[in-house]
């Protein structure tokens, strides 16, 4: 497995809409997943999508860890791999919540998400995968499937009043957050 060098703003690559995987058996495909695995870990994503390694293709990954404190509290996500996802809101209910995000290094904002999503994909041996999805896990799963179409979560703020270097984040934003 190898660690990937991941793709930051600016690169044409976040901004195109991604392939459908074709042969997701390929030994090609299965060592894309490994190592973006790999890079996940290594720098201590929730989600990864392959055009943020410079694939441009149909992939994301989530992992949540139980420790992590941008989870849900005390909810853990074994590793979820996505292969050509199909998003449907459940409900019109939209939440708005922090996020980051590897390609975009050290800021943060809020984005309103949909509430609760159903998630239509195949997994890693090419199985049918369906799930419903809520909050944070909501949250995440929205913010891959926006990689695999080019878009960003700045894109997706309402406005920038919250934008925020992660130091401030820790310093003004999430005191606040844990008060109220
Ligand atoms: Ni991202």
């Amino acid at each position: 497995m190898a660690i990937l060098k991941i793709a930051i703003l600016g690169n044409p690559v976040l901004r195109i809409a991604a392939e459908p995987v074709k042969n997701i058996q390929a030994p090609e495909i299965q060592r894309l997943i490994d190592d973006m695995i790999e890079t996940m870990r290594e720098y201590r994503g929730i989600g990864l999508a392959a055009p943020q390694v410079h694939r441009s293709l149909q992939i994301a990954l989530i992992e949540e860890e139980e420790a992590d404190p941008r989870s849900s509290k005390g909810v853990s996500r074994p590793l979820t791999v996505l292969i050509n996802p199909r998003i449907t809101p459940v409900t019109d209910q939209m939440v708005e919540g922090w996020e980051g995000c590897l390609s975009i290094p050290d800021l943060r904002g809020k984005v309103p998400r949909f509430k609760e999503v159903e998630v239509q994909a195949h997994d890693r041996r090419g199985r049918p995968l369906q799930l419903k999805a809520g909050d944070f896990f909501a949250r995440v799963i929205q913010h891959e499937m926006d990689h695999l179409m080019g878009t960003v979560f700045l894109d997706r703020m309402k406005g920038f009043e919250t934008l925020t270097y992660l130091d401030e984040y820790a310093r003004y934003w999430a005191r606040q957050e844990d008060e109220g």
